[in-house]
């Protein structure tokens, strides 16, 4: 198969590459965005951040916001109820980083203490709102703005079209499909089919999102919707290599084989290493009890491992000790 075209732009700000790291609040922080970046990501976005808590000026929203030179392009995202506050935090976004170029607004977060506030894909029921609200939002910066939306509230109302045509005419420059229902939140399939040759009825750049597990998801993903790009989720954590895999394919037509387990043991090394440096020991090894197992996953006989990991996690050490164990 022959290489296919690689490159696009989100207003003035050039992609070049088809793997957009997705943003997961918990997970993307940007020690987990930069370990990413050298497999091959074209984009990143950071896990989203509420609009009022950087206009309270809560130091911990502010962290959220940090991006670094490495990730480049990087989006930033917010979630909020209404254009105003969203407005408000954009300016504070600019005043505090210089180093972003994108701003992404959540529009797919399922979460009901979101959703009952009025944000994150509640705001997906009513498209003409929704234009009157991106319009001021897009008008008030010079950066583009993007959006991260769903298929719909649920089966009965699904609605991405009149969405996506609202925020196309309201001035947003790209848009990635989480292809789920909202009542679906994050399990059973995404609905790539409802997204057949999408790509064909918009303006602007599209991004697809949902169970891309495998250079094949990826594939199928795009050759169905003709998205520009795939967003990897939890499909890449624990196995960066998969974003290697999609970004060489697009760039040259090769496969690349998977990552053996003595790559992925080193992989974790390095990544357990930058999240300490992010967050302190403490903090990265209790998010490491759930992410760490996961560069095991696959391998034959790493049951124990795997459990140790979740389990017996407390120092950099620890982590190192369990891994000497393993039988490579
Ligand atoms: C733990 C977790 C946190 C997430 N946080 C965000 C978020 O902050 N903003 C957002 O737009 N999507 C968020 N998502 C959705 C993902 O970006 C992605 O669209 C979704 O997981 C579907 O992809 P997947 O099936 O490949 O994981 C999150 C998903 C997970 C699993």
């Amino acid at each position: 198969m022959s290489p296919l075209s690689f490159m696009f732009k989100i207003g003035n700000i050039e992609i070049e590459g088809k793997v957009i790291l997705a943003p997961m609040a918990g997970v993307t922080s940007l020690a987990y965005r930069d370990f990413m970046k050298p497999f091959g990501v074209a984009l990143t976005v950071t896990e989203m951040v509420s609009d009022c808590g950087l206009i309270y000026e809560n130091k911990k929203t502010l962290d959220y916001i940090k991006t670094s030179n490495i990730e480049r392009p990087v989006a930033i995202q917010l979630f909020g109820n209404d254009a105003e506050t969203i407005i408000k935090a954009m300016k504070i976004v600019e005043k505090e980083n210089q180093n972003f170029d994108i701003f992404d607004i959540n529009l797919g977060c399922p979460v009901p203490k979101v959703t009952k506030a009025g944000s994150g894909s509640v705001l997906l029921k009513n498209p003409a709102k929704l234009q009157d609200m991106f319009t001021k939002i897009c008008t008030s910066t010079s950066k583009p703005v993007t959006a991260k939306i769903r298929l719909g509230w649920s089966d009965e109302t699904i609605n991405f079209l009149d969405n996506i045509k609202a925020l196309e005419n309201a001035g947003v420059k790209a848009i990635g499909i989480h292809a789920r229902t909202t009542a679906q939140l994050y399990s059973g399939k995404p609905r790539y089919e409802l997204l057949n040759d999408l790509r064909k009825k918009m303006s602007i750049p599209l991004f697809v999102s949902g169970d891309i597990y495998s250079l094949d998801d990826a594939i199928n993903a795009l050759n169905i919707t003709g998205a520009d790009a795939v967003m990897v989720a939890r499909g890449g954590v624990g196995n960066p290599t998969l974003v290697k895999q999609i970004d060489h394919f697009y760039k040259t037509g090769e496969r690349l084989p998977n990552a053996s387990l003595v790559e992925n043991i080193e992989y974790l090394k390095q990544f357990t290493d930058m999240l300490i440096n992010e967050k302190g020991e403490y903090r990265a090894m209790s998010l490491l009890r759930g992410i760490s197992p996961k560069f095991l996953d696959g391998f034959p006989g790493m049951k124990p491992y795997k459990n140790m990991l979740a389990q017996s996690l407390t120092t950099k050490e620890s982590l190192h000790r369990i891994l000497d164990q393993i039988n490579k």
